[in-house]
């Protein structure tokens, strides 16, 4: 059974006309549950539960939560999820109205994992991982599918998406492998403080960051999975990372363009195509395609946002800016 629906893929002429080339958003902020998440997650639930498991653990801040809750109560398992104490409350809540139990434990997504981890060990209860499991790739790989079959086949010359932990990359890619498009690149987006992809990348080994500082607390993985390391020697992945602010800025820009409203970790990969000279540095280094026809933008999602906090973000990144001028 499928928990995930075809979403829209539409194409932003407002967007292209500031990137410089054609932008399609694949929709996933409608998607069911606010995210591409209940793809890969709705796929490992129905997994789970297919080896006899009852209850699902998640770990997670945010949309990987809710995707579990909505699993959950569509195949009628009982779902408890530990957030971390920076899950905002009006994340807190979407879980709760899926029906799912919330418990709230430690600083980071990294103590709130290790408490599930210690949940899930009694029997019926399946541990749900928010990225880190090729379940989790194999469902996030239909995107792709998808998006072969909307664009009729027509090779995009990029896509851009946002990592976290890389559960969204490592299916995007396996999506992109299997449809014959593995030499499609991809941008991988993060924000400074919570860029641990970018950190491994350049190390060429797994970093764990001290802490997540950003305001994309949906892209907080400490530690990004191994799989997404290993795959920058297999597919073109370029590692980007993008301030809060370009984030920020950048879902108040889709709100005006497009009447959608996205939370930072969206937010992220969105600033690659307005500000489009960082497409222009991808390729002035050859990374990508000259010229650049189309680019497809992975529009992840919404949940953890609502328009105070954005504007609360909004205020506090400028009045940072002011105090770095003074
Ligand atoms: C909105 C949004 N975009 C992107 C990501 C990154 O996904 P992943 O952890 O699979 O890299 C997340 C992760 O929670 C997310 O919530």
């Amino acid at each position: 059974m499928n928990l995930h629906y075809e979403t829209p893929l539409v194409e932003s002429e407002l967007i292209s006309q500031v990137a410089g080339c054609r932008v399609y958003l694949k929709l996933e902020n409608v998607q069911n549950g606010g995210s591409f998440k209940i793809r890969g997650i709705g796929y490992h639930c129905t997994k789970e539960q297919g080896r006899g498991c009852e209850r699902l653990i998640s770990s997670s801040g945010g949309n990987a939560g809710i995707a579990t809750a909505y699993a959950g109560r569509k195949l009628g398992m009982s779902v408890t999820v530990i957030v971390p104490q920076s899950t905002p409350n009006i994340t807190r809540n979407r879980i709760e109205k899926e029906g799912a139990a919330v418990i709230v434990h430690g600083k980071t997504w990294n103590e709130a994992n290790e408490y599930s981890l210690s949940l899930a060990t009694e029997p019926g209860n399946a541990h749900i991982h928010p990225f880190d499991h090729p379940n989790i790739w194999n469902g996030h790989s239909s995107l792709v599918t998808e998006l072969n079959s909307q664009l009729q086949g027509t090779k995009p010359d990029a896509l851009v998406l946002s990592v976290g932990g890389g559960g969204l990359l490592n299916g995007v890619v396996q999506g992109l492998q299997s449809s014959g498009w593995g030499d499609v690149p991809v941008i991988a987006v993060e924000t400074n403080g919570a860029d641990s992809f970018a950190a491994a990348c350049k190390a060429g080994k797994l970093v764990t960051l001290p802490d997540i500082t950003s305001v994309a607390k949906c892209l907080g993985a400490k530690t990004v999975s191994q799989r997404s390391l290993d795959l920058i020697k297999e597919h073109p992945i370029y590692s980007t990372v993008v301030p809060d602010k370009a984030a920020v800025d950048s879902c108040y820009k889709l709100l005006d363009d497009h009447r959608l409203l996205v939370e930072p970790a969206c937010g992220a990969a969105l600033a690659v195509v307005y500000n489009p000279h960082i497409l222009d540095d991808l390729q002035q280094q050859g990374k990508l395609p000259t010229p650049l026809r189309t680019v497809v933008v992975i529009v992840c999602g919404g949940n953890c946002v609502d328009i105070e906090l954005l504007s609360k973000w909004k205020k506090e990144l400028s009045k940072q800016d002011e105090l770095k001028m003074v």
